[in-house]
């Protein structure tokens, strides 16, 4: 961004400042139309955030200044966007309607491998961490509906041993698919658990990986490996030979459906003008709310009980993307490129942390998850659903003054002592930010839209921010010196010069 399209922006965010976010919609009568856009299987409302015109386009100024537009073109055509690591970031070539012949035949080969195994299995135990774990993880649990039935499908992450024993726990290892699912084929924790599963005798093993050699290096014969490539990076890779629990777990065509719901959004994206682009808009409001308006988090509440794993899944592709603090030409940024996403299906947070985004001193931005069609269960819950969703986005936006708080407790016969006393404990200030996004079902198509505007929205921001999104370079430190402290607990020397607390811990915990 260039400093004279952050000084507009920080001019607008003063001017903001002093008005209050229900005025906005006085001012504007056309606000709520102008406010809620909407893309394939999306409907977008940023009416309840503290922007205006005037905003936006200084956002819209800024975004022409990082060449926002420019950036999506190189993405889409292939070009080294990720420039530390020298590589291209195509997920979107993944589900493309006419795929590359090299992506439609491991697709083919993906489904013919389904169709073969299943009569001979009951379980699969998908072993992957980060970008080869969420994804799968959150497909399956968000699409129960259109699972398979008489297909247990477990996944083990964490190197803590009770993740992988509670994977196979009653399991007939004869009747077991392992699927080990890791780009690099290295990463400890999935090698760890892979190991054991292994010796535990299952009748099938398969990988998605890479790094095909490794894979049949370490047992996996050459048939059921599935390649994906290093342009994809690990947090986008869903849609890849990933996701191949969900080929075999999920009905015909299913996962289909969802490469072509994000396909939808890629057309989207990579066509819509700019004032009409819900990814880019969207980008445009994480950056004015962290960076203009400095909210270090924002939350993440899914209303839909399918999408618990949601927040899980964008930690990973936000915080792992964006969370940087050099710009991709080397230079340190002055500004946050990203903040916490946290979160928890709704209506469960409201009865845990909404108190702190009520009340608390922080301003914390939410964003609300609908569903519209395609409710499970009791009839009444919808309403139930929707109806608490909706209150809390008002009940942020709208608060309630000391004064009124205290009239209503007056009526209700309480002492005006009393009422005076509880009046600031029961006022809420109100005029806090939100977004509400509707899905049109909780279909795979809406699924895949979802996931893919969120993955374009990561992108934007990171632009907008002059980051690179697509490496990770802040994983590495944690993993070398992970490597360097497992022999020391097992009784090995310890590396020179260790930190005295770290030295005291190995002390307390080798065996
Ligand atoms: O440690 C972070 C990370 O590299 C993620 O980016 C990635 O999704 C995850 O580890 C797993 O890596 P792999 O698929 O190579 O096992």
């Amino acid at each position: 961004m260039t400093i004279d399209s952050w000084k507009t922006i920080e001019r607008e965010a003063a001017r903001l400042a002093s008005v209050r976010l229900l005025d906005l919609f006085d001012t504007d009568p056309r606000r709520v139309q102008k406010l809620t856009l909407t893309a394939p299987h999306l409907v977008a409302d940023f009416s309840k955030q503290h922007i205006d015109d005037g905003a936006l386009a200084a956002l819209a100024q800024a975004a022409e200044a990082a060449d926002l537009e420019g950036w999506r073109a190189k993405m889409f055509a292939g070009d080294e966007v990720n420039s530390s690591e020298h590589r291209p970031a195509m997920h979107w070539a993944l589900r493309a309607r006419q795929p590359r012949p090299e992506i439609a035949a491991v697709r083919q080969r993906m489904t013919a491998f389904a169709n073969k195994i299943r009569p001979e299995i009951d379980a699969i135990i998908h072993l992957g961490i980060g970008g080869s774990d969420l994804g799968p993880r959150l497909l399956i649990d968000a699409l129960k509906p259109h699972r398979r039935k008489g297909l247990d499908i477990r996944f083990a992450a964490n190197v803590d041993g009770a993740d992988v024993v509670d994977a196979i726990d009653g399991l007939d290892p004869r009747r077991t698919l392992l699927i080990v699912v890791s780009k690099t084929f290295t990463t400890q924790e999935t090698l760890a658990n892979a190991s054991f599963v292994r010796a535990w005798g299952p009748g099938h093993i398969a990988a998605a990986t890479a790094a095909p050699d490794k894979a049949q290096a370490w047992g996996v014969p050459a048939d059921h490996v599935f390649e994906f490539w290093d342009w994809v990076g690990g947090r986008y890779s869903l849609w890849s030979s990933v996701s191949l629990c969900c080929v075999v777990g999920l009905k015909d065509g299913v996962f289909e459906r969802v490469l072509g719901g994000a396909a939808d959004m890629d057309d989207h994206f990579r066509t819509a003008a700019l004032e009409r682009n819900v990814p880019i808009i969207a980008a445009m409001v994480q950056v004015w709310n962290r960076e203009a308006c400095k909210r270090g988090s924002y939350a993440l509440i899914p209303y839909a009980e399918r999408l618990r794993l949601l927040p899980a899944y964008m930690q990973q592709l936000e915080m792992e993307s964006n969370g940087k603090h050099i710009t991709r030409n080397g230079q340190t940024l002055t500004r946050p490129s990203a903040g916490v996403t946290w979160g928890a299906a709704g209506t469960n947070g409201q009865h845990s942390f909404f108190q702190l985004l009520h009340q608390g001193v922080d301003e914390i931005p939410v964003e609300f998850i609908l569903f519209k069609d395609g409710h499970e269960g009791p009839p009444g819950h919808r309403a139930k659903l929707f109806a608490n969703a909706l209150a809390q986005s008002r009940a942020l936006m709208v608060g309630k003054s000391a004064e009124a708080a205290r009239a209503e407790m007056l009526a209700k016969g309480m002492s005006v002592a009393e009422a005076d006393m509880l009046a600031p404990h029961r006022a809420f200030p109100g005029n806090r930010c939100s977004t509400t996004l509707c899905i049109d079902a909780l279909s795979p198509e809406a699924l895949g839209a979802l996931i893919a505007f969120y993955e374009h929205r990561t992108f934007a921001q990171g632009v907008l921010a002059g980051i690179n999104s697509f490496d990770q370079w802040g994983v590495e430190l944690g993993k070398e010196m992970a490597n360097q402290l497992a022999a020391p607990l097992q009784g090995g020397s310890e590396p020179q010069n260790l930190d005295p607390s770290t030295a005291a811990w190995i002390g307390r915990l080798k065996t």
